[in-house]
């Protein structure tokens, strides 16, 4: 095609952007092929108002008798549209319609909530940081403190049965201070080269014990190869956690599926269970810290993982699949 034969409507067929011209009893008198991606094929000759729904009210009657909207946002089916509107005016000067601007605003909302998402736990990582150093301390006091007393090497005194309760609730303290500390640990990763599938069997060896007696069956699909650039440490500490979790939620007598396969940009690694799954309304905060159902639990266990994941510029994510949880993770493989 010659540049001559460029035109404007032509620039209004190609552009990425949606644009709308409506009459001044807001009808859509024309629309370019992106509105019609964004609104349905069939919006000519409607009403606007029928067409972008839940708009604030008489905001079409305020363009057409003058107004600019600069930036205005309704939704779409699943999509966000965000769009502006000025109104066209006639030779005589008077308002006869108005042209509409629209752009898919979809997914710069959904990366606005996960920066959002990431400053607030970046945040809650300054905080459990802080904390954990102040807790330590004492805490190392008050077990020295504890220990030192003595009962005449008596057990049978309530003051040694309080101490053995003290010493042991101390030590569950000492487990959730140490967890606040790896979670909010430095981002630094020490990367090498790590074989999954080797990583997968010492990992699966500590458990080996609990697996067998509580008849709990691994399944493993570890195909082709799968060697990528990790923190070998921090990756075994996520598998530990996912492991632990699913043991937990089968109790007795379940299966764990494991399965890693190597995508075009990334390893996929999956842990599933067939425990009880997770309710679908916990979904969305179980990698928050401190969020458990758990009676014992102390809700980092997750937490712990999502930050690893996010550290090796991975994704995570918790879903349900057939009876019990599913937990899929994309980690890049590159060097
Ligand atoms: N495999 C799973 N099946 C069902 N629910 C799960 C599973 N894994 C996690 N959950 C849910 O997510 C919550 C948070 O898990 P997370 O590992 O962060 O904490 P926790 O296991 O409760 O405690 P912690 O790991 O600190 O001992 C759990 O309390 C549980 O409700
Ligand atoms: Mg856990």
């Amino acid at each position: 095609m010659k540049i001559k034969d460029f035109n404007i409507a032509k620039l209004l067929e190609s552009l990425p952007t949606g644009l709308i011209l409506i009459d001044q009893n807001k009808i859509i008198i024309e629309a370019n092929p992106e509105a019609k991606k964004l609104l349905g094929r069939k919006i000519e000759s409607k009403n606007i108002e029928s067409v972008c729904k839940n708009l604030e009210e008489n905001l079409f009657d305020d363009i057409l008798s003058g107004k600019h909207i600069e930036r205005s946002v309704f939704e779409s089916g699943d999509l966000l549209i965000g769009f502006s509107a000025s109104p066209v005016y006639g030779n005589n000067g008077n308002v006869v319609g108005s042209s509409i601007i629209l752009r898919d605003i979809t997914e710069i909302r959904e990366m606005e909530e996960e920066l959002r998402k990431k400053d607030r736990l970046a945040a809650l990582g300054e905080m459990v940081a802080g904390l954990a150093h102040e807790i330590r301390n004492p805490l190392a006091s008050i077990k020295a403190g504890i220990e030192s007393l003595s009962f005449n090497g008596s057990e049978n005194t309530n003051n040694y049965k309080f101490q053995s309760i003290v010493l042991h609730e101390i030590t569950r303290l000492e487990r959730i201070v140490n967890d606040m500390t790896v979670y909010a640990s430095d981002r630094d990763l020490v990367k090498t080269k790590v074989n999954l599938k080797s990583l997968v069997g010492e990992t699966l060896l500590m458990f080996s014990h609990e697996i067998a007696e509580k008849n709990i069956q691994v399944k493993k699909n570890l195909k082709g190869n799968l060697v990528c650039y990790v923190d070998r440490d921090k990756i075994v500490t996520v598998l530990n956690n996912l492991f632990l979790n699913a043991m937990e939620s089968i109790g007795e007598n379940g299966c764990i599926e494991l399965n890693i396969r190597r995508g075009k940009k990334n390893m996929i690694i999956q842990v599933k269970d067939d425990g009880g799954g997770i309710p679908p309304d916990i979904i969305p905060k179980v990698f928050i810290p401190f969020f458990t159902t758990k009676s014992k639990g102390t809700g980092l266990g997750l937490s712990i993982v999502h930050r690893i994941i996010q550290n090796h510029n991975g994704t995570i994510k918790a879903t349900n699949e057939g009876k019990g949880a599913c937990f899929t993770i994309a980690l890049p493989k590159e060097k």
